[in-house]
């Protein structure tokens, strides 16, 4: 594949995608003759352009860099608009990749302007998450999307496919004896599935203020790790056998109570110091409407009704603005019963999917020492590691192959809507209260 046209020059686009790009070119994985046009809706020229990107690109090499640079044209245009795309995409003989790096709610514009162009056979369309705002807008999209190119065309992107822990809870269930076994109700007590962060806003009230944490992480990322950790074998390592087993847990999955209010936490962060960095509230963050209501922190607990998992508590949770970054997905093992001849519990085994940097612990309890039956907590850890690529990269590197192993299927994308809409609309109805918590702590007391 050798043109990939990016539509939508925002924060994704900079700050994501074209330091996805420049990776790959230092990796030496790109054709030689790939060309890269962004399409914004702003007047600008290439070179005006390439100077927006100093701080995105600040941390890659030089070469790298000029290389992108010199691939990279900017053209004028309005991804939504069917004259501007056809304008943009012109006589095109080969097929292209269309990104689209632009708000969800153009998302159906976009693809309709895409399909009134006619792409050359064998043109990619990739759609970023929220995929849709619900279960029906989501699937209205998938028929939007094939109407206009065949399936396995379409990638759903959710970058955290991309990232090691996701392909390191495979591995683990999958390439090893020892936890598979144990993988079941009958061992496990209960999962969270973690993603807090120390990041605020970041000046994206423009996406952020209409979705909130529950919409931008746990409809998809989070929600996504569930299916890795909870979904039987697949037959193979195919998208299909991969989607199949994925939408078979979404299926099963619904919030831990009928009325999805105790089982769920929002809240909204108020001003606060994280480190030596002073964070506005929320509602006082540029463009954000306080009546809106958005939460900056959502934790739901889900139940999946399998024979597996039946009575198994995961608990999915997202923060902005938090004193610390905790990325995890930890597995908590059932407690061992009482010892006799030990005079201190153990602690419950927690195998740890741990994120930034990649490596997987397990709380174990070994002796301490002291006598011979005095216990002590240990971490049994693999050695943190680096991944080759980063997510957005290896995602990226996947599409301009066609490889789509990694893409969520369209129903996978309509069951998770599914899976936390009586949450939402419990939200909807203020049947949860909306909490506050300082920038900085912990999160809300509840
Ligand atoms: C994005 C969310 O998809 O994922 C952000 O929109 C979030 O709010 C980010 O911060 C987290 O992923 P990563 O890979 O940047 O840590």
């Amino acid at each position: 594949m050798t043109r990939l046209v990016i539509f939508g020059s925002g924060d994704l686009t900079k700050r994501y995608l074209l330091p996805a790009v420049a990776e790959l070119i230092a990796a030496d994985v790109l054709s030689d003759d790939l060309t890269i046009e962004v399409v914004g809706r702003r007047e600008l020229t290439t070179a005006e352009f390439h100077d927006q990107l100093g701080e995105p690109l600040a941390d890659v090499e030089s070469e790298p860099r000029a290389q992108l640079l010199e691939l990279l044209s900017y053209r004028q245009g309005d991804g939504s608009d069917a004259d501007d795309v056809r304008r943009v995409v012109g006589a095109a003989t080969g097929p292209i990749v269309a990104y689209l790096a632009l708000p969800p709610s153009v998302f159906p514009a976009a693809v309709e302007a895409l399909a009134a162009v006619d792409l050359p056979r064998g043109s990619r369309i990739v759609v970023e998450k929220p995929f849709g705002s619900d279960a029906e807008s989501a699937a209205a999209l998938n028929e939007l999307l094939l109407d206009t190119i065949p399936a396995h065309d379409v990638f759903r992107v959710d970058h955290f496919l991309g990232k090691q822990t996701a392909h390191d809870i495979l591995a683990l269930r999958f390439a090893n004896s020892v936890f598979e076994p144990l993988w079941t109700n009958r061992n496990v007590a209960s999962v969270e599935i973690v993603w807090d962060e120390e990041l605020a806003l970041e000046g994206r009230a423009g996406y952020y203020d209409s979705n909130g944490a529950a919409r931008d992480m746990i409809q998809n990322h989070l929600l996504q790790l569930l299916c890795l950790v909870a979904m039987e074998p697949p037959s193979e390592l195919t998208s299909e056998a991969l989607a199949d087993r994925k939408v078979e847990v979404l299926r099963a999955t619904h919030p831990w109570d009928a009325t999805a209010t105790s089982c769920s936490v929002r809240a909204r962060y108020t001003a606060g110091t994280i480190g030596d960095r002073d964070v506005p509230s929320y509602v006082d963050e540029d463009d954000v409407d306080p009546d809106r209501g958005t939460e900056t922190y959502a934790q739901i607990t889900f139940a999946i009704d399998t024979p597996r998992w039946s009575g198994v508590p995961f608990v999915l949770r997202s923060g902005k603005a938090l004193s610390r970054g905790r990325h995890e997905v930890a597995v908590r093992f059932t407690q061992v019963p009482p010892v006799d001849f030990c005079p201190d519990a153990p602690q419950p085994n927690v195998l740890r999917f741990e994120v930034k940097p990649d490596r997987v612990t397990l709380d174990a309890t070994l002796t301490a020492g002291e006598g011979m039956f005095a216990l002590a907590p240990v971490v049994l850890a693999s050695k943190p590691s680096e991944p080759d690529l980063s997510a957005y990269a290896s995602v990226l590197a996947d599409v301009l192959e066609g490889d789509n192993v990694l893409s969520v299927r369209g129903d996978e994308a309509v069951e998770a809507w599914r899976v936390v809409q009586p949450v939402l609309d419990a939200w909807e109805r203020d049947d949860v209260p909306l909490l506050e918590y300082e920038a900085g702590s912990e999160g809300p007391t509840v």
